[in-house]
């Protein structure tokens, strides 16, 4: 029997309740198509910090690279907001990217057919479907530029880099041509390239890439214009390649077209097969503990895992399957509407794994 090994980073506020009931589905479907799970736990964030004194330890990236993949709840909380800005529990979640080197971010945002109701979109802006591949880059902009204290003129200031390298648009462009391809064969590279030099030169390189892919349909956009389009028209797009902070932005309001930031899930991959894969949301630390966190980003996290990492396909619809009936009749607090059962993160788990 195949086995998988697997490291869940829980982290903090909700992290550990989502996660638990990610692993509840991913080992009711491992049952089911005959392979194993072995887990290991690791620390990061806020209580890596309260554990170690800092936000990744050692031990944690290499547990990481030792496993197939890497389950992640969230990070952060307001018991660590007095934390200098490198040993923030965020600090860590950059940390672990960086140092398994997962420079690709998928964030697929898709509308689950029982959720349109709970969209704050039109019915006729949505349309029939609404399925966007956010791939944004996460190792590299201005979440890893040079950044620091200064002065300017005798009154203090304090300053961040935005930058890329080619390699590092080539690689990212590559890994959305890649996924146009499979997917409706539209990319659209979103950009600031009419204020940023670093905007530019990915311009040049997504073109130069572009090329290899004559039968992608590429657009450019910029990002102030993409963030209104996305609520005018998210119709118009099928794949979206923009760097780490825009497609941290972006992807958020991609979120809540589909309803709720807690649908919404995400790859983080390198190289190779292995990958990370977290809810796009964060700790929520305002409810951790009562129960009521929506587990589905991260169940649909897992259903990512499986096709990405471990190449499980059939148990990664059957997940995304058994999601979307549940939520014909069930729903968290976040996603609730009329005519349908408000229920706990626990029992939304239940849920799931009973109709896998
Ligand atoms: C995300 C989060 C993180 C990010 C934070 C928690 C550092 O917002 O994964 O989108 O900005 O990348
Ligand atoms: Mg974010």
């Amino acid at each position: 029997m195949k086995e998988y090994k697997i490291t869940l980073l829980k982290g903090d506020g909700i992290g550990p309740e989502i996660v638990d009931e990610a692993v509840k589905a991913l080992n009711k479907v491992a049952a089911k198509h005959r392979f194993q799970v072995r887990y290991d736990e690791a620390y990061l964030g806020g209580i890596a910090i309260d554990k170690t004194g800092v936000p990744l330890p050692e031990e944690t990236v290499t547990k990481c690279k030792a496993s197939d993949a890497v389950l992640l709840g969230a990070v952060g909380g307001p018991k660590w907001e007095d934390q200098p800005g490198d040993n923030r529990p965020e600090a860590g979640l950059l940390g672990i990217r960086g140092a398994l080197g997962l420079f690709a971010n998928l964030r697929p945002a898709v509308i689950f057919e029982p959720l349109r109701q709970a969209s704050p979109l039109k019915a006729e802006i949505i349309g029939e479907a609404m399925d966007i591949m956010v791939v944004r880059e996460l190792t590299g902009g201005i979440y890893f530029g040079e950044r620091g204290r200064m002065e300017k003129n005798g009154v203090p200031g304090a300053y961040d880099t935005e930058m890329y390298t080619v390699p590092e648009v080539e690689r990212i462009a590559r890994v959305a041509f890649d996924l146009a391809m499979k997917r409706g064969k539209k990319l659209c590279s979103v950009d600031k390239a009419n204020v940023l030099e670093a905007s530019r030169l990915w311009r040049e390189t997504v073109l130069k890439v572009a090329k290899e892919y004559p039968q992608v349909e590429l657009t450019h956009m910029y990002v102030d214009n993409c963030a209104m389009q996305l609520v005018r028209n998210p119709k118009q797009f099928d794949v979206i390649v923009t760097s780490n902070i825009f497609g941290d932005i972006l992807s958020d309001e991609a979120s809540m077209i589909s309803g709720s930031i807690g649908m919404l899930a995400s790859a983080s991959l390198g190289q190779g097969k292995m990958g990370l894969y977290e809810p796009i949301h964060g700790s929520a630390p305002d409810i951790a503990g009562q129960g009521i966190a929506n587990p589905l980003a991260t169940i649909l996290s897992v259903a990512m895992m499986l096709r990405y990492s471990l190449d499980q396909d059939q148990a990664a619809d059957d997940i995304e399957n058994a999601v979307n009936e549940v939520l014909k009749v069930a729903r968290t607090p976040d996603i609730y509407t009329e005519g349908t059962r408000r229920v706990s993160c626990i029992e939304m788990g239940d849920l799931v794994c009973a109709q896998l």
